[in-house]
């Protein structure tokens, strides 16, 4: 029997909806080309913000109607965030679904088809479990892999439904990611990034490491450690990982990023805003300086770190000074990329319970205001970068044109080259940038001019 995943929402989905597709497949069901040759459809879904809830909504209510019409015997159903959210509700605004799993859910997602097979439909599954142990298993001939190593969010911020859909804080044992880790490298993955919500917290809130156990270069904090552990494994040639908060940028953490070879020059780690009244009311946990010392600290001590970051634009109470903060905090960090948000209230969260006050036109002239400035801020410091050598993990053909091929630099650029003869995807080249712009980096592969 053949099923189609289709994901929305953040890496973590991605990472689950592999997951779960492993799990089909060793149960016997075979992956579909596509939706139209699928007898199961699953939808994993995010709740992040209304829009990404409407997204789903509105393609489920499009499946459900093209199988009543067109395929009477296909199964619909829903993974992910909204399904913990929403429950059986979820049942009353999608009418024909087959299925909802939540997040703690998945691995029992074939006993749920078994339901609905014999005829339950809809089944629901929103157990949740005190230590949830993730499910591995990944679609084979990928180059990169996301490994779950921290489950849940403790942290709280006001704003935030991934704590409510998520569930509490947990780690998985560092024997288990480094198992999974060395395991993906023997099928040929080269890249990994290790995600957790606030992914600094790794083993925080559970003992994650066999008694005994030492660290060879004196790394006395769990999540330091890990890395050390995973750097170690063989074949491995990258390591990433997300996100990151300033809490957890330690001397400890930005020395294993200055010492281990894999590790990249690259972080992930939300600001959100730049104005201290609004971090407060957001319970971030850190002040617009606190943001600054850690990065400052990651900047010194990883020469040409590239940062990446989220805000959210139009919090409760964020005045056209706060915005303006923000704007030029992100002007002095220097970000290399940032994603940003228009506030959207979550009902169960406490900033639900405040004023929506910043109109939406507003909302989204200051998303475009960031925007621009992103754009601008970008093309200068990949304009910086023409007439330097960068390492790129080779990827193929670029999506655009087939003739020339792309990879990405250790601090996750697009790089755009001319292949050569022996340069295959897997490998690491060095190619030399001579055009930029806000997007990608274009190049030709070192001493490859030589030769023609
Ligand atoms: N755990 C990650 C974030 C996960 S959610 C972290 O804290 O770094 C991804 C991003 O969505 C957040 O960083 C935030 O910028 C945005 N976001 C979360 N809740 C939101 C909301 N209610 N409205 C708008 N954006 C939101
Ligand atoms: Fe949400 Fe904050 Fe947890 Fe990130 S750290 S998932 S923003 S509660
Ligand atoms: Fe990710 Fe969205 Fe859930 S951001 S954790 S899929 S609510």
């Amino acid at each position: 029997m053949k099923f189609h995943v289709v994901t929305y929402g953040c890496q973590m989905n991605v990472r689950d909806s592999e997951a779960v597709s492993a799990l089909l497949m060793r149960q016997g069901y075979e992956r579909a080309e596509g939706e139209a040759d699928a007898e199961i459809i699953v939808v994993n879904t995010c709740s992040v913000r209304g829009k990404a809830e409407a997204k789903a909504l509105g393609k489920l209510g499009l499946l459900v109607a093209d199988s009543r019409r067109n395929h009477p015997d296909r199964v619909i159903g829903v993974m992910g965030c909204m399904v913990q959210r929403l429950g059986a509700e979820l049942f009353k605004k999608v009418p024909g679904l087959g299925f909802g799993v939540g997040t703690h859910a998945f691995s029992r997602l074939p006993l749920v088809l078994q339901e609905v097979f014999e005829g339950k439909m809809p089944v629901l599954d929103v157990a949740e479990d005190d230590a949830p142990e993730a499910l591995t298993g990944h679609i084979e001939g990928a180059l990169s892999a996301f490994v779950n190593i921290l489950l849940g969010c403790d942290r709280r911020c006001t704003y935030c439904i991934v704590p409510y859909v998520r569930g509490r804080e947990w780690s998985r044992p560092v024997d288990r990611v480094v198992d999974e880790v060395r395991e993906l490298t023997t099928k040929g993955v080269c890249e990994v990034t290790l995600l957790g919500q606030s992914v600094m917290n790794y083993g925080r809130r559970n003992e994650v490491w066999p008694e005994g156990s030492t660290s060879p270069g004196g790394y006395e904090t769990p999540f330091p450690r890990l890395l050390e552990a995973v750097d170690a494994i063989e074949g491995l040639e990258r390591v990433r990982f997300t996100s990151g908060h300033p809490s957890g940028c330690t001397t400890e953490l930005t020395r294993a990023m200055a010492e281990l070879p894999s590790v990249c020059e690259h972080l992930h780690l939300p600001l959100q805003s730049g104005s201290d009244p609004i971090l407060e009311q957001m319970r971030r946990g850190y002040t617009a300086d606190q943001f600054r010392q850690a990065a400052r600290a990651l900047q010194a001590a990883v020469p040409g770190v590239a940062l990446s970051t989220d805000i959210i634009v139009g919090f409760p109470g964020e005045t056209a000074e706060d915005f303006e903060r923000t704007r030029a905090f992100m002007d002095e960090i220097g970000f290399d990329n940032a994603f940003i948000f228009k506030y959207s209230p979550r009902s169960g969260t406490p900033a639900a319970e405040w004023p929506d006050d910043v109109p939406d036109e507003e909302k989204m002239r200051r998303n475009k205001v960031l925007l621009e400035d992103q754009t601008r801020r970008v093309e200068a410091i990949n304009a910086a970068l023409v007439g330097q050598r960068v390492n790129v993990l080779v990827e193929g053909p670029s999506l655009r044109n087939a003739a020339r091929w792309s990879g990405r630099t250790r601090t996750n650029k697009v790089v755009v080259f001319d292949p050569v003869p022996g340069v295959e995807r897997g490998g690491c080249v060095d190619v030399d940038v001579e055009r930029v712009t806000a997007t990608t980096l274009y190049g030709t592969i070192e001493g490859s001019r030589l030769n023609i």
